[in-house]
This record gives C-alpha cells, structure tokens and sequence, in this order.
C-alpha cells in the first residue's frame, strides 16, 4: 500500500492501492460512482412522503451528495435547497437533469437561510457524520435557526447496537457494478477502528474502489454512533419535539434489532 497526500501526487497503477487523506466526497472519481452503489435504496420515499405529509413549500436537503432528493423535491414544485461541503459532490447536482431548478449551496448548515424551510432533511446517514458533539450541537442549532416555527427536522442514523464492524468486512460488502462512464468497478468497506463505549462511539472504515482503468482507490471516514436516547436529549436541549423514531422505513417501531433509527422532530 501506497500512501500519499493526494490521489494528484500518486501515479495511477494497476497493481498498487492509491491512499488519498481526503473524504470519498473530495474525490470526484469516488463522487462518481456514489449514486450507482446506492442503487435501489428506500428511504427517498420516506422523506418525500414527510414533504407532502407537513405540506413543505421549502425543504433544506443538508447533506445534499449528489442531489437526487433534491431534484424530486424541486419536481413538486417546492422550493428545494441543498447544501453540501464538498465540490465533488455538488458537481453531479448541478449537472443532475432538474438540477437547475434547485438552490444549491457549496457549505455546511451555518450556510444556510435562516426561518425559511418547513423541513429540514438529512438522509443518507448525514448525521452520524458530525463525529464531535460539538459539531453535532452547532449543526442542530443551525437547523432549528433554518426551520419555521413549528417546521420538521428528519434524519436517520445507523442503530449503534448492531455489530457493524462484523457487516462492515470486505467479505460481506465487495460488489461489482457497472461505471457510469462503462465498464465496472469493484468496491468494499472494511472497519479498520473503533473507539469508544457501545452506546456512543466513533468507528473508522476504509472505503475501497477500482475503477474499470485498473486504479485502486481507498479512502477512510470516521463516523460517530449515537444512542437514540442521546440523539433524544441533543434533540430536546436543541429546541426540537421528537415527534416518531421508526425502525425502518415501513414506518415500523424500532425493535432491538433494527438498522436504523429515524427521527421525526418538530422545532418547538
Ligand atoms: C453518505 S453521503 C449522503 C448524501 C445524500 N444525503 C444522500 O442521501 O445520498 C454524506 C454526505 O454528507 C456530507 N457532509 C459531510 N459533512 C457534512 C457537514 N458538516 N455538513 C453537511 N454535509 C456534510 C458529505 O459531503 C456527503 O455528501
């Protein structure tokens, strides 16, 4: 393995593992490839059924990636944000047919309007990236500073009871998908840390890609695992109801072994 500072200073090889220091998302080969592995997921219709459940004329999509919730929101003919730190990212949005029909905003949550969305969403497990509590704690006081009053906060994070780091093997996750440019591409998460006790704590993945030129990319990303009463107790000391927790996104309750934890919160 080979590391290096950026996927710029390494020499593309066939054989050797290209180590970048920055996130997937500042990667635009990386970004590239993002929406095809997330290929047939289920929660966009969970958040898209909330924007019409709370009729939201403007929903905030925080964590925006490459856009697509974004882009059915604007479709209904609301006024749709999405706001995202990294370029790469924001590129495939701008690009996405619709994508000029949404505002979208290169930053993080303190970027964002302030009493203008009647809902505020972050999907794709958005808030598990905001590792310190700190960061946590500022992010939802920008939220409830973004929202209307009496305006919706929706997000879902991983269940920290459930043994990711057992999932979480090259075994379990490898695939082969097709590229968007042709040809396929292979990718596969392994836990390479965990620190922290078990209802609170921050585990380190190494993400690994080869593109169809032979290129092995990998990049690392630490995320943080709250308890749901954790989440519940920021949630409250932050201004917000929570109002549901599903388990799933048939809407059913969280059971012990559920995957997720889905908040609906109400700013208060
Ligand atoms: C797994 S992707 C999810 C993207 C999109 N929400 C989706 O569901 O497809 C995580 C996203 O969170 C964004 N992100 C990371 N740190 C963030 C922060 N501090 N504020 C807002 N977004 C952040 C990343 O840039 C990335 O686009």
């Amino acid at each position: 393995m080979q590391p290096v500072n950026s996927l710029n200073q390494a020499a593309a090889s066939c054989n050797s593992v290209t180590v970048t220091d920055k996130l997937w998302t500042e990667v635009p080969e990386l970004a590239a490839v993002y929406d095809t592995e997330c290929a047939g997921r289920r929660d966009h219709d969970f958040y898209l059924a909330l924007v019409a459940r709370f009729d939201a004329r403007t929903v905030v999509d925080l964590g925006c990636g490459t856009g697509v919730f974004c882009v059915d929101v604007a479709a209904r003919g609301r006024t749709s944000i999405g706001i995202d730190p990294a370029e790469p990212m924001l590129d495939i949005a701008r690009r996405r047919p619709g994508g000029d029909q949404v505002e979208w905003v290169h930053g993080s949550a303190a970027d964002g309007p302030a009493g203008a969305a009647e809902l505020v969403i972050m999907m794709g497990h958005v808030a598990q990236y905001f590792v310190d509590d700190d960061a946590w704690a500022s992010t939802l006081a920008h939220v409830h500073r973004m929202l209307v009053p009496g305006g919706r906060l929706a997000f879902e994070v991983r269940n920290p009871a459930i043994d990711w780091a057992s999932r979480w093997t090259r075994q379990s996750t490898e695939s082969a998908l097709d590229h968007p440019d042709g040809g396929t591409f292979d990718s596969w998460v392994e836990v390479v840390d965990v620190v922290g006790p078990p209802e609170s704590y921050r585990m380190t993945h190494e993400g690994h890609t080869v593109l169809p030129d032979g290129r092995h990319l990998s990049a690392r990303e630490t995320l943080r695992f709250r308890s749901r009463e954790q989440i519940e107790a920021t949630l409250a000391a932050h201004g917000f109801t929570v109002e549901q927790v599903c388990g799933d996104w048939d809407h059913s309750p969280v059971r012990a072994d559920s995957l997720e934890f889905i908040f609906v919160a109400k700013r208060t």
